[in-house]
């Protein structure tokens, strides 16, 4: 397709000349008489130059191409000025417009061919580019956006991972409950007392797992404040909640201390969320681990650190440099889902930041809180 160029000039002489010029050279003409009549063209049209007439009655050269510039559907065509003015003013006046180029009358024909095609190769050039640079930016776009959504649904499919996780224990407790209390009343041995105390073991089991949906909903919130805590009491409060299950197992849970300063800033609910994790899976390497000949679970508060030792045999060397990996487990499907010590690590680095370290010991694994070096 040929190159558009409206020739705008309220002397119909000389758009015939620039007319019969240019077509001659092979583009395409469209005449104006006027600045308004050349706007209406111009949107009519889109040409891809202008040739404007500076002196005009009505609407001027300056103004049309003011009002060209100031519209950002036709700002981006070139307007080369062509007038009998030939005051340095005048040419300066006509770049302040917005024009790219000035032509004095009587123009040369060849001098005005060469201008329009070098505006024209400039305008075609600055316009690929702009395309390029669009459709840059928008596949960029697209593909943060692609990547937010990812870790979005990673999130949250993480933290539904950890829901199921965190419920698993209490779900278990219920239900045995209730198969105990039926047992109990099969045999004669359901008095209140019995049924008092399975109903607070259901209650205090649906407290905690209601407790951890509202954790894990609050999880992804950044803007949750830290609170000053106890770090033994958090401890505490973990053991007292599971230990009837690690009883249950035959598995004894120690706890010591030193000194008597135990209070920290932080997440009070996650850290706890943390303890649980880290002595579900020590319970889980004690109970599989053969021949074991004790079983316990230490765990020793300082003001710098909790550590946390099993009897389970310890982390298998080759595996020791992965388990902090989400997904990264040697359980059965049903039996762990690789989540427990990723989430712990970012939970105490990232979001306290607390280190945590994994090692062996005689006979079992350590994990270790670090609060501070
Ligand atoms: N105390 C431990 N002793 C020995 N091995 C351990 C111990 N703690 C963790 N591991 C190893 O690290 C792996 C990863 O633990 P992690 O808690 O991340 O996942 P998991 O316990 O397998 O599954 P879940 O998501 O249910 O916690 C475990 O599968 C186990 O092989
Ligand atoms: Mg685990």
């Amino acid at each position: 397709m040929n190159n558009c160029i409206l020739v705008v000039d309220d002397q119909p002489i000389n758009v015939r000349l620039l007319d019969v010029q240019l077509k001659a050279a092979g583009y395409t003409v469209l005449p104006a008489y006027g600045g308004q009549e050349a706007l209406d063209m111009v949107n009519k049209h889109m040409p891809d130059i202008i040739l404007l007439d500076i002196m005009m009655p009505g609407m001027d050269g300056y103004e049309t191409c003011r009002s060209l510039k100031s519209n950002p559907k036709t700002a981006g065509i070139p307007v080369i000025f062509i007038s009998a003015l030939t005051d340095v003013n005048e040419k300066v006046n006509a770049f302040k417009c917005g024009g790219v180029d000035y032509i004095c009358k009587p123009f040369q024909r060849d001098e005005v061919l060469s201008r329009v095609s070098t505006h024209l190769k400039l305008y075609f050039l600055q316009k690929s580019l702009q395309q390029q640079i669009d459709a840059e930016i928008a596949k960029r776009q697209s593909r943060e956006q692609l990547l937010v959504q990812q870790s979005k649904m990673a999130a949250m499919g993480e933290m539904l991972g950890m829901i199921v996780h965190q419920w698993k224990q209490p779900l278990n407790a219920i239900s045995s409950t209730a198969q105990d209390l039926e047992d109990a009343f099969i045999h004669n041995e359901l008095d209140k007392q019995y049924l008092h105390s399975s109903v607070n073991t259901i209650i205090s089991q649906t407290d905690f797992m209601l407790r951890t949906a509202d954790d894990f909903r609050n999880f992804l919130r950044p803007s949750k404040a830290k609170t000053s805590f106890s770090v033994k009491n958090a401890i505490e409060e973990v053991i007292s909640m599971f230990s009837p299950y690690f009883a249950k197992s035959g598995i004894a849970i120690n706890i010591s201390c030193s000194g008597d300063d135990f209070s920290t800033t932080g997440y009070p609910n996650e850290f706890k969320q943390v303890i649980l994790n880290l002595i579900n899976n020590a319970r889980d390497a004690i109970l599989t681990h053969p021949n074991n000949p004790k079983a316990a679970i230490d765990i020793h508060i300082t003001a710098m650190a909790i550590t946390i030792r099993d009897t389970g045999g310890g982390i298998p060397e080759a595996i020791i440099g992965r388990i902090f990996d989400a997904y990264f487990t040697t359980k059965a499907p049903d039996m762990g889902t690789g989540i427990g010590l990723y989430m712990s690590k970012t939970i105490i680095e990232t979001n306290m930041g607390w280190r945590l370290t994994a090692s062996n010991i005689e006979g079992g694994a350590e994990f270790k809180i670090v609060l501070k070096e």
